[in-house]
């Protein structure tokens, strides 16, 4: 049976629902999606999916956010009767043949995975064969801040970037016209990796311990690649820290004139300025001041003859399901802050 949409109160009116689907609600960046859906003051809602815990309660899952909706197994024609969007929340690969049978139902998707994030050829490059190619010219990078925020309004299929790229991009790009060449240097929270604990995430391997990886190329670097102009010069190297949620981007910039920190300050004061999930900051940012918030702290700085810039964010959150919902709000129209401040 199709669901009815309830009316909401907005504006001294009611307006009609959005509804939400969360496909893949039992993995982290899944379950803070359905957690900020399920408080979100515009959209309702009304499914939520699994694949091993189909069947089980959300909150029983994930008591912390108090969804009390019971998590069903994915079937599109299902999900299309109850729901006018969706956000898919799955792995890489697994992502794109869900969100094919969504769009093919008409529902607006948010992907969060990197199916949909860059262009064919890179994808293949650093993924394997596309599995919905067809798909990949309605997609739209999913970062309002760097310029994507028109794309994104009205489009049908967006893809949430990546966490490493979300603060690395975020820090790199008001000094892309004069950008030469950046070290970044990435330090990430264990739920960043997923549910599914490994030999590197398993506690006992990442207590008390920091270690670089994947540091002969890691393929958040192509959505670096990708966003910023031709022939910048970019080294990407990330770090496992003993943190749950959180993120570090650390870039050590090299641009190709001389600029002096006043004048790499207006640079990111120009680009922020009305920026509602972004504050340049006067000190380094320090992680637990964005935990559970979409907002990101920026700081730059000059160092010899560097540029020193430093964003902190929430993985999960401006990293992943918090960046999904400014992208859902202004795909449906909705303000950019709604259910996020
Ligand atoms: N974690 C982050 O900080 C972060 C940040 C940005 C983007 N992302 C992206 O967001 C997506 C979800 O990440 P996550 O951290 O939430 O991962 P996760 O915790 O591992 O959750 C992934 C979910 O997808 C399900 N799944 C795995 N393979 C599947 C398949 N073949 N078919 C159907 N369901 C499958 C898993 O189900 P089971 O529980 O049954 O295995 C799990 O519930 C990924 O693409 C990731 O790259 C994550």
């Amino acid at each position: 049976m199709p669901s009815r949409r309830r009316w909401l109160r907005s504006g001294g009116g009611c307006v009609p629902s959005q509804r939400v689907a969360v496909v893949g609600a039992a993995g982290f960046g899944g379950a803070v999606c359905a957690a900020i859906v399920q408080r979100h003051p515009a959209l309702e809602l009304t499914a939520v999916t699994a694949r091993s815990d189909a069947g089980r309660r959300h909150d029983e899952l994930y008591p912390i956010h108090r969804v009390g909706l019971t998590m069903e197994a994915f079937d599109a024609d299902s999900l299309a009767e109850r729901a006018d969007a969706a956000m898919v929340a799955y792995p890489h690969r697994a992502a794109a043949p869900a969100v094919r049978a969504l769009r093919e139902r008409g529902l607006k998707v948010v992907d969060l995975s990197a199916d949909f994030r860059l262009d064919r050829e890179r994808y293949e490059r650093w993924y394997q064969p596309h599995e919905a190619p067809e798909l990949l010219p309605e997609a739209v990078y999913g970062l309002p801040e760097i310029g994507h925020r028109e794309e994104i309004r009205g489009a049908n299929l967006v893809a949430a970037p990546g966490c490493n790229p979300t603060a690395a991009l975020l820090g790199l790009w008001p000094l892309r016209e004069h950008l030469r060449d950046a070290v970044v240097d990435i330090k990430t929270g264990v739920s960043g990796a997923g549910r599914e604990a490994t030999d590197q995430t398993h506690y006992v391997s990442a207590a008390d311990n920091v270690n670089a990886y994947k540091t002969e190329g890691h393929r958040h670097s192509a959505e670096l690649e990708q966003e910023l102009p031709d022939g910048v010069g970019i080294t990407f190297v990330p770090h496992l820290i003993p943190v749950d949620q959180g993120l570090l981007a650390t870039s050590y910039a090299i641009t190709a004139s001389d600029l002096t920190k006043d004048e790499t300050l207006g640079l990111f004061h120009d680009a922020y300025e009305g920026e509602p999930f972004i504050d340049v900051v006067a000190e380094p940012p320090r992680t637990a001041d964005v935990r559970g918030t979409n907002r990101a702290r920026a700081y730059v700085t000059v160092t010899g003859d560097r540029v020193l810039v430093e964003v902190a964010i929430d993985n999960l959150w401006k990293g992943a399901a918090g960046q999904a919902v400014q992208d859902l709000n202004l795909m449906l129209g909705l303000p950019e802050t709604e259910g996020l401040a």
